[in-house]
């Protein structure tokens, strides 16, 4: 028996039925929970990452391990696929115009190029009327100085590729020497946001699927330690009026973008003026809506697959109270305690060595209304 070829599984209407291929840039945690997702509905998932033994190998039908700018090995991959999409932001431009050739890339490039650069991604939002902290960009040391000017202090330093976890960054407080920052950022291109002061930070994800319909789950409510989440809980502790404002604007830029998938946008809440200000965008499926795997009635990963294989959305609405705790690196060896609760969902990414402040499980309670 030979394949489908991969034409046959695309209708009229650009619909990838079950049983079609679904190929994942990047084989980290959340290709490994987009790869499950898939197989639940019955898709089959090939995973092109550059690191031998990625987490989501172990559960996908085919892996590629190859660079993101060997043409070649890309081109081959997108091929063997219906439709491709990706598990992090910073895919390489030149990585997403080759797939794109071969398959449809969901989201598409504009969001890339959008959200891996930290002054694009604010210069788009505030185009879109969409409040930022205030920022100007900087890479020298006399070019942070007049950012500072025009911002103030306190403010926070950041390299405007590449970040992570608050890689990148430095805080200048109010008296501070500003040279040290050069330390942090070292010449490269970087932006000076103002400090935002917030009471909460939450994140509203959203999904676009291909027909323009928008689905946004409970808006959800993070806490950050060491720059690294450490829990997520639902609901936010935020006036209706703050949680309809979030997913207002999380539409808004999923409409921008022309989006199709699943898309997070992290903010800073003002409890006293009901104030949302945009931190960043995640063109993806996020650490902070892994309590939709058990808590909602559509997980964020199956969303993702329906939204880029142009299915309808499915419903988003939370089935209780919520607590999602990450397990970072030796956290995940206290297995036991986790296994003899009873209301614990407990996830393993399948990695091998529990390194201090990496993500390698997590644990998700879900609380329902007797
Ligand atoms: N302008 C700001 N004002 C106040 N706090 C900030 C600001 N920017 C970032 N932070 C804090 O630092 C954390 C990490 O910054 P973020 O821009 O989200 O970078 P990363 O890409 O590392 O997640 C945020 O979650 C928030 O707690
Ligand atoms: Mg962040």
């Amino acid at each position: 028996m030979t394949d489908v070829p991969k034409s046959a599984t695309c209708s009229a209407t650009d619909m990838i039925a079950p049983g079609g291929t679904i190929g994942i840039l990047g084989g980290g945690q959340l290709g490994r929970m987009i790869a499950l997702a898939a197989a639940k509905l019955g898709y089959k998932c090939h995973i092109y990452c550059p690191e031998e033994n990625s987490p989501a190998f172990q559960v996908a039908n085919a892996y590629t391990v190859a660079a993101y700018d060997d043409e070649t090995r890309l081109a081959l991959f997108a091929k063997a696929v219906d439709v491709v999409t990706y598990e992090f932001e910073n895919v390489p431009a030149q990585t997403a115009k080759i797939v794109a050739q071969y398959a449809p890339l969901r989201p598409g490039a504009r969001a890339l190029e959008v959200s891996q650069d930290r002054l694009s991604e604010k210069t788009f939002l505030n185009q879109h009327h969409i409040t930022t902290a205030p920022f100007a960009p900087f890479a020298t040391l006399d070019e942070l100085r007049s950012a500072v000017q025009k911002i103030g202090k306190p403010a926070v330093a950041k390299t405007r590729r590449m970040g992570y976890d608050g890689k990148g960054q430095a805080l200048i407080k109010n008296r501070e020497n500003i040279d040290d920052v050069m330390d942090v950022t070292k010449g490269a291109d970087a932006i000076l946001e103002g400090f935002v002061t917030f009471d909460r930070e939450i994140s509203a994800i959203v999904a676009r699927a291909k027909s323009g319909d928008v689905a946004a789950f409970p808006i959800a409510e993070n806490v950050h330690t060491n720059h690294i989440l450490a829990t997520t809980t639902v609901p936010a502790n935020v006036k209706t009026i703050v949680e309809a404002k979030a997913k207002i604007m999380a539409t808004k830029i999923a409409n921008a973008l022309d989006y199709i998938g699943v898309l997070t946008v992290e903010m800073f809440i003002s409890d006293a003026t009901g104030t949302v200000t945009v931190n960043e965008l995640a063109p993806r499926v996020h650490n902070s809506g892994h309590w939709t795997i058990e808590g909602a009635e559509t997980s964020q990963f199956e969303q993702h697959v329906r939204a880029i294989c142009g299915l309808p959305l499915g419903p988003t609405d939370a089935l209780g109270t919520i607590t999602m705790k990450n397990l970072l690196g030796s956290d995940i060896l206290d297995f036991e305690k986790y296994f003899n609760d009873p209301k614990v969902h407990y996830h393993h990414y399948g990695k091998k060595h529990p390194r201090k402040g990496r993500k390698m499980g997590h644990v998700t309670w879900v609380e329902t209304a007797k």
